[in-house]
């Protein structure tokens, strides 16, 4: 099949792109198979969507792999996640790091198995000075810990009420140093939020595809790109055509 080739200017593309992937569950389900397959095949995935994040030329990807609030389904469904996450950076990191992929992670390694928390320190180790593409893995993440996490060490860091402004606190967040993302896009249809960036995302454009993640390709990545490309993005302000008529 031939492919369509990106017809975007790179002015409009999204310079930092976040992704829920989300509907492993329901993959597998329609399949008739356990919830597991639908991970397993989620994480196959997972190397497609970064090598076109790197074909498309967007420099920082976040990708929802482990929310604080997974741990609340059962152990077995996430005993096997920990273990695929496990198998899928023994299985790419080589490759990801000779593609120039930097991967970093953004939640709190605490509460994973310590042979992951290992994994994941050394990945992030071994491909700290890739600049190609910044992947940023939300494992054990979520939005509202993130914030306490930063208050904590706000107070901790004896900073004065009145130094506390916006680009501080996202200083102490777990992306310092990201740029927010300029689009999120869920994969399966759910219209929520599910505790994902929701400091960074809050002047993010959303995409929602019904599409289940293991199904998520580059076609379909090339459309949510294509539809960002034609958002008027206002910022609360006015958009850029109709202030400069008033302007003038
Ligand atoms: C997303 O797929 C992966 C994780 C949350 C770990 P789900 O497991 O949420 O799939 P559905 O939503 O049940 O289909
Ligand atoms: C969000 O999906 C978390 C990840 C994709 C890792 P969920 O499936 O956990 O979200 P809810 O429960 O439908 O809101
Ligand atoms: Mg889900």
């Amino acid at each position: 099949m031939s492919e369509t080739p990106l017809n975007i200017p790179p002015e409009r593309l999204p310079r930092h792109v976040a992704i829920i992937m989300d509907g492993n569950g329901r993959w597998a389900l329609a399949r008739g198979l356990p919830r597991l397959a639908g991970h397993r095949a989620g994480t196959e995935n997972l190397r497609r969507i970064i090598r076109a994040a790197v074909e498309f030329g967007i420099p920082y990807l976040t990708l929802y792999a482990f929310s604080t609030e997974n741990w609340g389904r059962p152990a077995e469904e996430v005993q096997g996640l920990m273990r695929i996450l496990e198998d899928v950076i023994d299985r790419e990191l080589d490759e990801l790091h000779r593609e120039g992929v930097q991967l970093r992670h953004i939640g709190r390694l605490e509460r994973l198995d310590p042979r992951l928390q290992q994994k994941v320190i050394q990945a992030v180790e071994k491909t700290r000075n890739n600049n190609r593409l910044i992947l940023c893995v939300a494992l054990n993440y979520g939005g509202r810990d993130e914030i306490v996490c930063a208050i904590q060490r706000i107070i901790r860091d004896g900073i004065p009420a009145e130094e506390v402004t916006a680009e501080l606190v996202s200083q102490y967040l777990f992306t310092a140093g990201v740029p927010d993302p300029d689009l999120v896009i869920r994969t399966s249809g759910e219209l929520r939020v599910s505790n994902f960036l929701i400091w960074q995302a809050a002047y993010a454009e959303w995409y929602v595809t019904p599409v289940y993640w293991p199904d998520f390709d580059k076609e379909e990545f090339r459309r949510a790109l294509e539809a960002y490309a034609q958002r008027d993005r206002r910022f609360g302000g006015l958009s850029v055509t109709v202030s400069e008529i008033h302007a003038r």
